[in-house]
Parts: C-alpha cells; structure tokens; sequence
C-alpha cells in the first residue's frame, strides 16, 4: 500500500545546528508509528514539520503522496489532528467549544457540532451529558488528556500526531489512556505519528517503532525487530538502559516457556532452565551461527539430560518485556 506519510532526507538546520538530519520513514495508512529517543534528539521538530508547523530545511514531505509544499499550509494542518502534552484547551470555553474548534472553523451548524462533541465524548469514555458544558478548569488532567484527544479527532481526520499525550498525567491514568488510546485505534484506523519517552508506551502503542538518535533515525520496526535485531549497538543499549528491563536478568526463562510440543525445530539457540530472560533476549539477538533465521524459538534444554523441557518464543518474551515496562502487569 502506498504511504499516507512519506519523509524523504529531511533536515532542519538551526543556524549550524542540525534538529532533524536527514530522516526517511514512510508511515503506512491506519499505521501507528513511534517516535522514540533521548531528549533533544529530533522527535518534535519531526513531528511538526508533517503539519508543517516547522518548514523542513531541506528534504521532501509528501502527504498522500502529494509534495506538503504543495498544500495550503492551513488547511493541511486542520486536517491533521494533533494532540500535544500541554493540551492546550481553551479555559473560557466549555468542553464541547473545545471539541468542536475545527470543526467550527469548516462552517459545521451548532446543532451538528453538539451532536459530534458527544459522540467523541463517549468515544474518549466522557459521559457526555456530564462533560459537553464543563469547562476545562473542572476537569482532572486525565479527563482534560482525553477531551485533547476527542478534539484532536473531531474533523475525522485521516492522520493524527501525538507529542507525548499522556506525558503529564501520572502513571496508572497513563496505563488507561494508553489502553483507550489502542481500543478507539481499533474503532478508527487513523494513521497516528506518536512521539514518547516512554518505552512501554512505545511497544504497547507502537505497530512500528522509530528509535531517533541526535537527528536521525537509527533503526524503524516493529517492536520485536528492534527488541531482537538490533541494527546498532544504540539501540540495544536504549532497551538495556532502561532500569525496568534489569529485573529481566533476574527471571529464569522457565517462567514463561511453553510445552516442548510447541517446538517448530531451526531454533533460535538452546539455553538452561537457570537462564535469564535477559539470556534469551540476547540469544534472539545474536542467533547460533546456523540457524535458519533467528525468527524460531528458544529450546530450554535441560544440562543433565540434554532433554528439551520447554520452548521460548520470542512472543512470549516480547510480552514479558512489556509488562515489565508497564509496571503493572503491562498496559494489556
Ligand atoms: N527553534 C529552535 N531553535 C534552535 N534550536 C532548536 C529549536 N527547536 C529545537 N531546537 C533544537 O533541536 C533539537 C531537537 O529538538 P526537538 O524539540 O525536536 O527534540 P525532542 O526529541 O522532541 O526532545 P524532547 O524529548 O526533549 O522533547 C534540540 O537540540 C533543540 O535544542
Ligand atoms: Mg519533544
């Protein structure tokens, strides 16, 4: 399928300093694709040059495969919706104003605009009746987050960007955004650009994850891609790194294998029963010489014995990952 989003060696220069350096990423219509990285490393500016709220200094940006130059500016960027940390609702008008802002703009009557605001009230788990005459002011973060979110959608638009949308809500109401955020995803198909810092956020949001390192992307993939074939050593360090993955070092593969049954054979590798999920994660990543692919699983193999007592999928390891990231249990 052709891309909806199309970045073709795209720079923003700041007098000598390079924001984005040269970034390609071709997103896929009804794709959710991250943008992840250290801080300073280009995730905004990227994301703002798509709507162009940021002018590219060089490189090409097409929109369904149409040159972004090309576009009305103002137009274009209504028709993207766009969800930033600091929300941005206006405090004097109610929540349904709020939700209704664009498509105001476009000439929708009042009656129309009402009816919209609550349905995307209720998409977002607002009661409207409750919700549509608050002002901002009256709402927690979290719900003030969702109406962000509600109003982000409410032209329909195909393509929504996202800059860190749950990043000043604390912890277990980010859990649930994220979780709402993926069952409207699973209603609306948009195309959803998401920037974050969070790496949970990351692999439970993310059909495809782009990993940005002082202005370039280092590596784009699914979550497993990255996880279990890192293309630098950036990027197995960036999932290293994070303290909440050390507790995998701690855990024993057994915990989360299957019955032997289920070995496909071409294998992954073998590793002990005392093995580590860590062990396994690097095994994915540096397969046995020989094996066919590193896409098999993991036999447990049993020292004594040498008898295969379980197997290690790399679904199983990319869950337990994820739950780790989320603290919780993992945002599923
Ligand atoms: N208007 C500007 N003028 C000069 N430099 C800028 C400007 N905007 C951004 N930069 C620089 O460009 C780089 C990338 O900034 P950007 O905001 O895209 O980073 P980011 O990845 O979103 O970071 P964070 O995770 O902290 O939000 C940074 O080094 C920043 O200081
Ligand atoms: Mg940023």
């Amino acid at each position: 399928m052709d891309p909806i989003i199309e970045l073709v060696d795209v720079r923003k220069t700041y007098g000598s300093v390079a924001a984005v350096d040269g970034v390609n990423l071709a997103i896929a219509p009804g794709e959710t694709c991250v943008l992840i990285g250290p801080s300073g490393c280009g995730k905004t500016t990227t994301l703002k040059m798509i709507n162009r709220v940021i002018e590219p200094s060089a490189g090409t940006i097409r929109i369904r495969g149409r040159d972004a130059r090309d576009l009305d500016a103002v137009a274009l960027r209504r028709s993207i919706g766009y969800v930033i940390q600091q929300i941005g609702l206006f405090p004097h008008m109610s929540v349904e104003a709020n939700v209704a802002i664009v498509p105001r703009l476009a000439g929708m009557p009042p009656a129309q605009r009402r009816t919209r605001a609550a349905e995307l009230l209720a998409l977002v788990g607002l009661p409207p009746e409750e919700f549509l005459d608050r002002h901002p002011k009256a709402l927690s973060g979290g719900q003030q987050q969702r109406v962000g979110v509600a109003r982000a959608l409410a032209a329909d638009p195909e393509i929504v960007l996202m800059d860190e949308p749950f990043g000043s809500v604390d912890p277990l109401v980010r859990r649930q955004l994220q979780r709402e955020l993926k069952r409207i995803q699973g209603s609306v198909h948009k195309t959803i650009v998401l920037v974050t810092h969070d790496l949970a956020e990351a692999l439970y949001l993310g059909d495809r994850i782009a990993l940005m390192q002082r202005g370039r992307i280092v590596q784009v993939g699914t979550p497993a891609e990255l996880l279990f074939h890192p293309a630098a050593p950036f990027v197995s360090e960036f999932f290293a790194d994070h303290r909440d993955l050390a507790q995998l070092g701690l855990r024993p593969v057994t915990e989360i294998m299957a019955p032997p049954t289920r070995s496909l054979g071409g294998a992954s590798g073998t590793i002990a029963p005392t093995g580590t999920l860590l062990d396994a994660i690097r095994l994915f990543s540096a397969p046995a010489s020989g094996a066919a692919a590193s896409q098999g699983s993991i036999d447990v193999v049993d020292p004594a014995t040498g008898a295969a007592i379980g197997v290690v999928t790399p679904e199983a390891l990319l869950g337990a990952v994820a739950a780790a990231l989320g603290g919780d249990g993992g945002p599923a």
